[in-house]
């Protein structure tokens, strides 16, 4: 399973990438505004953090032809790139294209199974069901993904499940349990789920005991 980060900021990409455990970035509209700047030099300079990772960076464009365009720019912004469109029928068409000219597309806003069985049907890399948001509206988001997954291997499908929106550790376990390929988790998040009291007490109590030794050297 990858792990990617859901932000912007590159000091936490350059922190948790020195863990080994990050397979790749999701930045979206929101993160890129919250870092202020231009988002170009921030594109390239996350890209050139995690230079064989996934990075995905979404279009803007509205009008389809426009999305077209800016997707391919954004392709061409780097080799690790992966763009991001909203899974929305107008769309379709374009994101057909983008599979054929071999642009690595990861599809976004994803709610439903029968969304992620169109995109599925068009060859996309990634489908990206958004948890947190359909837990916003009272519905189990988690159920979701067990579904897709049991689409995709039903139909023997290639494309993955990027789990997205995942807003605390409860999200992240469940993307883990539904065999998500990926889960794209934001920082506070990732910090929280991999931390224990248990091992913090538990190296404190070894600790403790081996000073009782008097050894400064070991082996
Ligand atoms: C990542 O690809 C998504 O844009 C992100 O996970 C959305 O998270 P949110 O629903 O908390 O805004």
């Amino acid at each position: 399973m990858k792990i990617f980060l859901d932000t912007a900021d590159s000091k936490a990409i350059q922190h948790w990438t020195q863990t080994g455990i990050i397979d790749g970035v999701t930045t979206n509209p929101t993160h890129l505004s919250r870092e202020g700047g231009d988002p170009v030099k921030k594109v390239l300079e996350i890209c050139a953090l995690l230079p064989k990772g996934e990075i995905s960076v979404e279009v803007t464009e509205k009008d389809p032809q426009r999305v077209y365009e800016q997707a391919k720019a954004i392709a061409a912004l780097a080799k690790n790139v992966m763009v991001k469109i909203p899974c929305h029928v107008d769309y379709y068409h374009v994101i057909h294209k983008l599979v054929q000219e071999g642009v690595p597309l990861n599809i976004t806003l994803v709610f439903t199974v029968i969304q992620s069985l169109m995109m599925c049907k068009l060859g996309v890399r990634y489908v990206s069901p958004f948890i947190g948001r359909w837990d916003d509206i009272d519905v189990e988001g988690f159920k979701i993904l067990h579904r897709i997954r049991e689409m995709i291997d039903q139909y023997g499908y290639k494309t993955q499940i990027l789990a997205a929106s995942l807003r605390h550790v409860r999200h992240l376990h469940h993307a883990i349990m539904s065999g998500a390929d990926v889960a794209t988790v934001p920082v506070d998040v990732l910090a929280k789920a991999v931390e224990h009291p248990l091992t913090d007490r538990g190296i404190e109590k070894f600790d403790a005991d081996w000073q009782k030794l008097g050894i400064r050297k070991f082996p």
